[in-house]
């Protein structure tokens, strides 16, 4: 297969982690015959800096004439501390999403085996989670009206949506349920927002086209509870836009690290995969970032494409790093790989999968196994 990927590094270590990500494409592409081309373009901080223009008009018109999007990280602590600044990063990101009309950002949520002890959760509790989040990504409080009065004195967002919005969400969420373990919860503030009320009310009436899927319902508050209390309960998950960016968070603790956790985003016609993480600016540059939610991106790629074979490498080859210790600091404090030697493991084990179990000490001793 033939792919036109569109590389949006972004800022902070979204560059370090994309960049292993491509790694891993790369060596997919490489031991199945398929050619990835890809080429980049500027979004957030850096376009900021570059162009006064946190998605220039040449970033999204390659969106839009590439098969997919490979997106790193956004954000810049310069922006989040001056709440005057008349442009901001985010921006560019939300800007991308709306224009592309990513209108579904699934987030798988999993606890790995080998990591069970990493999470500050109890082990009995989080043993054998595995959730897929359906956040909606085009509307809501994210993209209502904003407005401020001309003291500066009153603020106030507006949270609004359609009956379309829902339903076309809610499908995805439904059908994805039907492939898994046939249950879904729609999480809302219906006992308090009329947005949320029309939420179950769409949801309920599309039920009887799912027979096999059993729908709940939780408050959003009781289920930011239960999902530390006992996430194992929950399978799909459907929620709004900010619900879901919350909930999110919240759900990689329980693999251990948020730098684990992937994400794609779908609509009609585009599809964008990035990591779920922000961009950790402390951390640019030191070779501490951990690239398997960026690497874990790039499958969800695949599996977009119906790749599902490659796919299952990248992620056999992200368990055998993990499975190894071959990790970033985030999950290994003793005897931590950088971002880039993770990346080199994985994608060495991608072409090599037989051998790399026996050469991943070279990497110990800073020798790629890659010749
Ligand atoms: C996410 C991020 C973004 C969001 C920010 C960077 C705008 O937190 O993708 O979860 O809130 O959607
Ligand atoms: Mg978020």
């Amino acid at each position: 297969m033939k792919l036109n990927i569109a590389v949006l590094a972004g800022d902070g270590i979204g560059p370090e982690v994309t960049a292993q990500a491509i790694k891993a494409l790369e060596a997919i592409a490489h031991s199945f015959n398929h050619t990835f081309l890809f080429k980049n373009a500027l979004v957030g901080a850096t376009a900021i800096d570059h162009c006064n223009d946190p998605l220039p008009e040449e970033t999204l018109s390659l969106c839009k004439n590439t098969d997919a999007v490979l997106f790193g990280a956004i954000g810049d602590p310069k922006y989040d501390n001056n709440p005057n600044a008349p442009v901001r990063p985010e921006q560019g990101l939300l800007k991308l999403r709306k224009e592309l009309g990513l209108f579904a950002n699934i987030r798988p949520v999993k606890a790995y085996e080998t990591l069970l002890d990493k999470s500050p959760l109890k082990y009995d509790i989080i043993e054998g989670t595995d959730i897929s989040i359906y956040r909606e990504l085009t509307g809501g409080i994210y993209f209502g009206e904003k407005k401020l009065n001309e003291a500066g004195t009153i603020a106030s967002d507006l949270c609004q949506y359609s009956v379309e919005e829902i339903e076309r969400i809610a499908h995805l969420a439904f059908k994805a349920a039907q492939n898994r373990r046939k249950k879904l919860t729609l999480v809302d503030k219906a006992n308090v927002l009329e947005s949320s009320r029309l939420w179950r009310k769409v949801v309920r009436n599309m039920a009887s086209q799912y027979p096999d899927v059993a729908l709940d319902y939780l408050f959003v508050d009781n289920a930011a509870m239960q999902m530390i209390l006992n996430p194992k309960q929950f399978d799909v998950i459907l929620t709004e836009n900010m619900f879901g960016d919350i909930i999110s968070d919240e759900a990689s603790v329980i693999g251990g690290s948020i730098g684990l956790l992937a994400s794609a985003s779908v609509g009609k016609k585009y599809c964008m995969f990035e990591p779920i993480h922000g961009s950790f600016p402390q951390a640019t540059g030191k070779g501490i970032a951990n690239p398997i939610a960026a690497i874990l991106s790039a499958a969800m790629l695949l599996e977009h494409f119906d790749l599902h074979q490659e796919a299952t490498m990248i992620k056999l080859a992200v368990e055998k790093a993990l499975e190894l210790h071959l990790t970033t600091p985030d999950l290994n404090e003793e005897s931590p790989l950088t971002t880039e030697k993770v990346g080199d493991f994985i994608a060495d084990y991608i072409e090599n999968p037989k051998d790399s179990n026996i050469n991943f000490e070279n990497i110990h001793v800073g020798q790629s196994t890659i010749i």
